[in-house]
């Protein structure tokens, strides 16, 4: 069964009395495991596309399914709890508190949901030091760099071993050495973990090494390509948001 089924979605909203439509015949699936970007220009649907994914919004018409239940119908209780269990953010900006330690952040989620404390130490821990964090974990977000940052944030959207991370240009505020560092962070987690990572991405370097790209126009989906395996090698020359030799096709649909 696919992870996310997204059927027909479409997102309006009121602008100045007037409805403006975001995002139109919005149509795809997400299997367990994939690793997928969605890239497009600014202002072409994706963050409103990432919300209505994550449940922070509601489509105007259209149904999503997680693992063929229709999240679209539930409550807002469920939803959070939905979210909860089932999803990890990360965003642009950190979004880390400011107050606590790389280690106290990532124990956040499990604190709130009441999770036992030593146990949360050990995993906030282990996850840390996956993501290269080990000898960080008493510093406050202000005594980290932007890349470090960044890797406490995927932390904490791991520690509830969440199915989909979903990720709003994650590496957007960053200099682009940290940004390839974070970009292989992402595979790496992917493959060791068997985490679902949706990124909404600018750069063409991380979208050129992506098995399956999304490319949105506005508020559609112009086309949907899952690469050959062998062929997810970055070329320095590629302009990875629009592969021309395979632009519209349907291999991604499938
Ligand atoms: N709450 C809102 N009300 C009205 N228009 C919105 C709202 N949120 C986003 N938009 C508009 O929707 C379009 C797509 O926005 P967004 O999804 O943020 O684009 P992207 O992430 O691709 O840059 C933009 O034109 C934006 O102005
Ligand atoms: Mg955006």
């Amino acid at each position: 069964m696919s992870l996310v089924t997204v059927e027909n979605v479409e997102k309006r909203f009121m602008h100045e009395g007037r409805e403006v439509t975001i995002l139109r015949g919005i149509d795809f699936k997400i299997e367990p495991g994939e690793m997928l970007s969605i890239v497009g220009q600014s202002g072409a649907g994706k963050s409103t596309l990432l919300n209505l994914l994550g449940t922070l919004d509601l489509p105007s018409a259209g149904r999503i399914y997680f693992k063929g239940d229709d999240i679209t119908g539930y409550t807002s209780a469920r939803l959070a709890q939905f979210r909860n269990q089932h999803l990890g953010f990360v965003f642009q900006f950190h979004h880390l508190l400011p107050e606590f330690t790389a280690l106290e952040n990532v124990m956040m989620p499990g604190m709130i949901r009441g999770e036992r404390r030593a146990s949360l130490i050990k995993s906030a821990t282990d996850l840390l030091s996956e993501v290269g964090l080990k000898h960080r974990l008493s510093h406050r977000p202000g005594e980290l760099s932007g890349g470090e940052q960044q890797r406490v944030a995927l932390a904490r959207a791991l520690i509830l071993n969440p199915e989909l991370v979903l990720a709003d240009e994650p590496t957007g505020n960053l200099d682009s050495a940290t940004s390839t560092a974070i970009h292989e962070l992402l595979f790496q987690l992917n493959r060791d973990r068997g985490t679902t990572f949706l990124v909404v991405t600018h750069s063409g370097e991380l979208a050129a090494q992506m098995p399956r790209v999304i490319h949105m126009r506005d508020g559609r989906i112009e086309s949907d390509v899952t690469r050959a395996a062998n062929m997810s090698v970055p070329t320095p020359a590629a302009d990875a948001a629009t592969p021309e030799s395979t632009e519209g096709s349907d291999v991604g649909k499938a």
